[in-house]
């Protein structure tokens, strides 16, 4: 019997077949982030881990997790976990790949749909009791999606189905930015890679789905912005930090760029207040990019499939490589 700790609430079921397959599982109830300390005393005697991607998995925890022999984060993104610090202890760290890939993909368009036809103000506009009849020249006069230049940061899984959607959907010329080409892509949706500054400044909607690194960090600063067109949305659901969130206060303030979509923030889950003051073609949503039912039950199976594998000495469906 191996002993798991789950630091967030998942579905029953799913902690009944760790249960079931003979393990003592310890699941976190309360709603909010875990206290470092909290971790610390769980992870002593812990044999598995499901997390979250907003706990930080660092050097220290792995350190004080003697038994530990498998970190299974509930997502895609696995920048909250020290993975060498991790593989030099021979744990292995799983994640959901490919499970929240078109979900993901829906929410990129949601919000670039709300900034670009300022749903959130025509919402709260017509529940004001404000709404007086169609008139030519009504508020919350939008902008077009159909047929624009869609720009894609980070042409992988979810870049890729955001630029299907784009093309298929929207009609829209695809231009991407990414470390390697996306061969797939050019064939099936035209797209064409171009440089970081001829995306920004080609784009009418620039979507971000780059992974977090130290490289990434910062990518949109107020140089970038600058490059934008004055008309252009940002739309950002992959890691907030790749967002210099001052300098997206000062584009959106300055009239460097005209909106953004967010679904993540700098320093998460605090939003800077300058961000939730604007609300002209802004639309926050609360990391919700893989938020359905279908897919988060997704995320917990595959999560639960890799720590019922590796417990039982099996190689996971999933690994981080
Ligand atoms: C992930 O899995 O990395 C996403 O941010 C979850 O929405």
């Amino acid at each position: 019997m191996a002993k798991i700790y789950v630091t967030c609430r998942v579905f029953a079921d799913e902690i009944e077949r760790l249960r079931d397959a003979g393990h003592d599982v310890t699941m976190r109830a309360e709603e909010g982030p875990i206290s470092r300390d909290e971790l610390l005393h769980h992870i002593g005697d812990a044999d598995a881990l499901i997390c979250l991607l907003s706990d930080r998995i660092n050097a220290q925890v792995i350190a004080a997790a003697p038994n530990l022999r498998i970190i299974a984060n509930l997502g895609v993104g696995y920048d909250n976990i020290d993975v060498p610090a991790a593989r030099a202890r021979g744990i292995v760290v799983t994640n959901t790949p490919g499970a929240l890939t078109e979900t993901t993909a829906d929410l990129t368009f949601a919000l670039l749909l709300s900034a670009a036809r300022r749903i959130m103000e025509a919402d709260e506009y017509v529940r004001a009791g404000k709404f007086l009849g169609w008139e030519l020249l009504q508020e919350h006069l939008g902008q077009d999606v159909f047929g624009k230049t869609l720009g894609i940061v980070g042409m992988g899984r979810i870049g890729t189905a955001v630029a299907r959607r784009g093309h298929f959907g929207f009609g829209m010329s695809v231009l991407y930015h990414n470390r390697h080409r996306n061969t797939e892509a050019e064939t099936e949706l035209g797209a064409r890679q171009v440089s970081f500054k001829e995306l920004l400044e080609r784009s009418d909607f620039v979507c971000v789905h780059a992974p977090f690194t130290e490289e990434t960090r910062h990518l949109f600063d107020k140089d970038a912005f600058r490059l934008m067109k004055d008309s252009a949305i940002l739309v950002n659901v992959a890691r907030g930090p790749i967002v210099d969130e001052a300098a997206l206060v000062w584009a959106l303030e300055s009239g460097e760029i005209a909106g953004a979509g967010l679904d993540v923030y700098e320093r998460e889950p605090k939003i800077s207040p300058g961000l939730l003051k604007l609300k002209e073609r802004v639309v926050l949503a609360p990391h919700i990019g893989s938020a359905t039912v279908e897919t988060r039950r997704e995320l917990a199976r595959i999560a639960v499939d890799n720590v019922l594998f590796v417990l039982a000495g099996r190689s996971p469906l999933t690994p981080v490589t």
